[in-house]
């Protein structure tokens, strides 16, 4: 469960975030939908702790992590994973080993073990057993957000977030990448927040919405309800008239 309570965030007097307030049961998959820029990687920065907000309250699971320092963090972030927009896998190293990397800093495996750990987490993620020892290079973009996936999975987070996780993808890999991201979270029970600009991406994984414009939140709730919301702006977006 993430709860957020009355956060604000600015960056040199200039307000991102106002007044944001998100309830996120577990084991749901919840979107955060909105154009580029209204604040959704920001709100994102703030829940696994990357950043502080100016003032409001962050809890995960119970606990309010908003003023943890750097250390009780780590054990909270070890909770959560996040996977970049940009994928932020190692270019000098191979798929596998970009996917066993958090478990090698954690001291959590044998060496011996990481090979399987690696090819446990890429079938998880249905990519080929053969890409082990290719580069992020060699892979498509469609093969890469598997392996930044496989690696946000290592270490078995009970919240996944997602930054953008369709982002530069063709029709058919977002479509794919959705359907992962849905069934991840169906058979593992995790927790899933989406970030994205893109409404079919929305419609197709979310559990709830939550609408951010501006840097508030002008709609929580389900996918139905959204779809009959009768705020002009919503409607605008959801008629692709922004
Ligand atoms: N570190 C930062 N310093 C100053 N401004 C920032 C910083 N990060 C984000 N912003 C600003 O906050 C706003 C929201 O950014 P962002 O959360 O990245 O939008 P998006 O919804 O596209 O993810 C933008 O105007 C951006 O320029
Ligand atoms: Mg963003």
């Amino acid at each position: 469960m993430i709860k957020i309570e009355e956060l604000y965030k600015s960056y040199d007097g200039a307000m991102v975030l106002s007044d944001i307030n998100l309830h996120i049961p577990t084991g749901e998959s919840f979107v955060i939908l909105g154009e580029s820029g209204v604040g959704k990687s920001v709100l994102l920065r703030q829940i696994i702790g990357l950043e502080k907000p100016d003032s409001g309250r962050i809890y995960i699971n119970q606990e309010e992590i908003t003023n943890l320092r750097e250390k009780e963090l780590r054990r909270i972030r070890d909770e959560i994973g996040l996977l970049f927009q940009e994928n932020a896998l190692f270019d000098f190293m191979t798929v596998g080993e970009n996917i066993v990397l958090p478990l090698y800093e954690h001291n959590r495996l044998a060496e011996a073990d990481f090979h399987a750990r690696a090819l446990q987490k890429m079938a998880e993620v249905h990519l080929e057993a053969g890409k082990i020892d290719k580069y992020p290079n060699e892979l498509s973009g469609g093969m890469k957000k598997r392996a930044a996936l496989a690696r946000t999975l290592s270490l078995e987070p009970q919240i996944i977030l997602y930054d953008e996780p369709t982002a530069g993808l063709d029709p058919g890999k977002s479509n794919s990448i959705c359907k992962l991201i849905k069934s991840l979270q169906k058979n593992q029970g995790t927790t899933s927040v989406v970030v994205t600009h893109d409404l079919e991406v929305a419609l197709k994984i979310a559990d709830l919405v939550a609408f951010l414009y501006k840097g508030r939140v002008i709609f929580q709730g389900t996918v139905d309800e959204f779809r009959q919301s009768n705020t002009e702006i919503i409607h605008k977006f959801i008629k692709g008239e922004n």
